[in-house]
């Protein structure tokens, strides 16, 4: 079957468009009506004149566009599109935190489930994070989860001390400096960029820090001709699309194997999609209080972020 075509037949019949995130497969990004980060992909659901949005991502995004689109339908291709840093952050062990710093607020970064977000005073994303942490006043107490590398970015840039959730990513959580100095010593004149859920040390030693679009977007508009990337493979698709006469290099722990390809990320699948679109399933169903609840730290940090 050409799925493709199939697709775009669907997309058309249902007045459908698809949302994907650039650690997608290179065959659903081409396929679909805008690709982005977590941020740029939010504000596109808010916007969405469609009937359905099919959700080229993770569960926490769906919920997301969802959250933000009541009365539409939000389709994930694949339900157990989980993400290992929204599952470090339960919703009654957050409670129970927060218990213990009471005079704090809570931001959390848009990775966390629907209901981790009824417990936040604002979320953020990792290209809007220190304007949404600097948001608010020197003195005001912050605790921000779930994920540590990100929350501890912010403090060293911001010279804030928030209390970290002890959460991280496992795709960027397991990339090391070695690697990277590997690679370094391979390409010298490599620029070194990477993506804020990598730890402080990688951070420290990157020509540029930043989200996904962020970091493409560096890609474009640097001189240099090549670049070593510190994050999930998937965006490499759109850096060299972009760039076809520069070259990229993944920081992976091990060369012989796709441990920086993120699990949740690619368990979706162009026939998924295909399936989910066609059959109208697994669609994402929350309670009306559960959106009431978590659209308000959403609908701040939109606003902030305009
Ligand atoms: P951004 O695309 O917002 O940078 O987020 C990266 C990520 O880890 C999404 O799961
Ligand atoms: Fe979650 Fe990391 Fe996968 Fe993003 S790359 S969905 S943060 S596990």
């Amino acid at each position: 079957m050409n799925f493709k075509e199939e697709i775009n037949k669907l997309k058309k019949e249902k007045n459908a468009i698809i949302l994907a995130h650039f650690y997608q497969t290179p065959e659903i990004q081409d396929i679909s009506d805008y690709i982005g980060d977590s941020l740029g992909l939010s504000q596109e659901a808010a916007k969405t004149n469609a009937d359905i949005i099919v959700f080229a991502g993770v569960l926490f995004m769906a919920e997301t566009a969802k959250i933000l689109n009541k009365n539409k339908k939000v389709l994930l291709p694949d339900i157990e599109a989980g993400c290992s840093l929204a599952d470090s952050c339960g919703y009654e062990n957050l409670i129970e935190f927060k218990k213990l710093y009471p005079d704090h607020i809570v931001i959390t970064y848009i990775n966390c489930s629907a209901k981790v977000k009824t417990l936040s005073d604002i979320i953020c994303t990792s290209s809007n994070a220190i304007k949404i942490v600097e948001s608010f006043s020197k003195e005001q107490k912050i605790i921000f989860a779930p994920d540590k590398n990100l929350g501890s970015y912010i403090n060293n840039k911001t010279g804030r001390n928030m209390v970290l959730w002890d959460g991280s990513c496992q795709v960027h959580d397991m990339l090391t400096i070695e690697n990277v100095i590997k690679l370094k010593n391979k390409y010298p004149e490599a620029k070194i960029i990477a993506h804020p859920e990598c730890k402080g040390q990688i951070l420290g030693i990157a020509d540029f820090v930043g989200s996904t679009t962020a970091l493409l977007n560096y890609t474009t508009i640097d001189k240099s001709k090549e670049f070593i990337v510190a994050t999930e493979t998937g965006i490499i698709h759109q850096m060299k699309k972009n760039n076809p006469k520069k070259e990229f290099y993944v920081v992976t722990t091990d060369e012989s194997c796709s441990c920086n390809d993120c699990p949740y990320m690619k368990i979706n699948t162009i026939e998924k999609l295909y399936n989910c679109l066609k059959n109208e399933k697994p669609k994402i169903v929350l309670s009306d209080e559960l959106i009431e609840k978590a659209k308000k730290p959403l609908l701040k940090m939109l606003e902030i972020s305009k």
